[in-house]
């Protein structure tokens, strides 16, 4: 399978990918990523897709009349890479209809929180002001919602008296990234139907 990631930071998710692709050959892992988009420019994401040699794209907001426009280009520079499957990793804006209308079916998204628990932009810092004992992450489908789309796999990770949110992101990200490797290499080589809230991976 094809995958273009969308990345808006670090890219950590993103570089577990590639690490996966790369060790395990794109046959074996049934994936390759063939290019990452971004909504801005400096950030880690970009640098770690360079040094894999992969081409890059990035849409900002700003460059485009309104929101509309912006997403109806992501979406044109999306399929110039001919993807089976787009990866929201760590990609900081809402996909809008016309992404969707392209791309929806086929594009996950990783949150760092147990949804429907802390969506948004700001799911850990929301778990830890909650006081919530237990957190992780989940990988889903992406809908025309905010990390409201079909749940594919979630990780639990357990909140410490001691953490603060970067503390308690960083250990998020660790179970994350092998989620979001194991799942994405799943959806690769096997079939799978979305049955309204239920994915089936064959
Ligand atoms: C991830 O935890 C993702 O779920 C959240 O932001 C983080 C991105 O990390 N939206 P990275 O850019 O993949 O390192």
């Amino acid at each position: 399978a094809r995958i273009v990631v969308l990345v808006s930071g670090s890219g950590t998710n993103l570089q577990a990918l590639l690490d996966a692709v790369a060790s395990e050959g794109a046959a074996e892992y049934g994936a390759e990523i063939v290019a990452v988009g971004a909504d801005r420019t400096g950030i880690a994401g970009l640098e770690r897709a360079e040094r894999a040699g992969l081409p890059t794209f990035v849409c900002r907001v700003k460059d485009y009349e309104d929101r509309a426009a912006w997403d109806a280009a992501l979406a044109e520079a999306t399929a110039a890479h001919a993807p089976d499957l787009v990866v929201s990793a760590g990609f900081m804006k809402i996909l809008g209809k016309e992404f969707l209308a392209r791309f929806g079916g086929r594009t996950v998204n990783t949150h760092p929180a147990l949804l429907p628990s802390f969506p948004g932009a700001h799911g850990v810092r929301d778990a830890l002001a909650y006081g919530a004992k237990v957190t992780g992450c989940t990988v889903h489908f992406v809908d025309d919602g905010v990390d409201t789309g079909p749940i594919i796999a979630q990780g639990v990770v357990e909140v410490r008296d001691e953490d603060d949110e970067s503390a308690l992101h960083e250990r998020i990200k660790e179970v994350e990234r092998s989620l979001l490797v194991e799942v994405v290499g799943r959806l690769a080589r096997h079939g799978y139907r979305i049955e309204g809230r239920k994915v089936r991976i064959s």
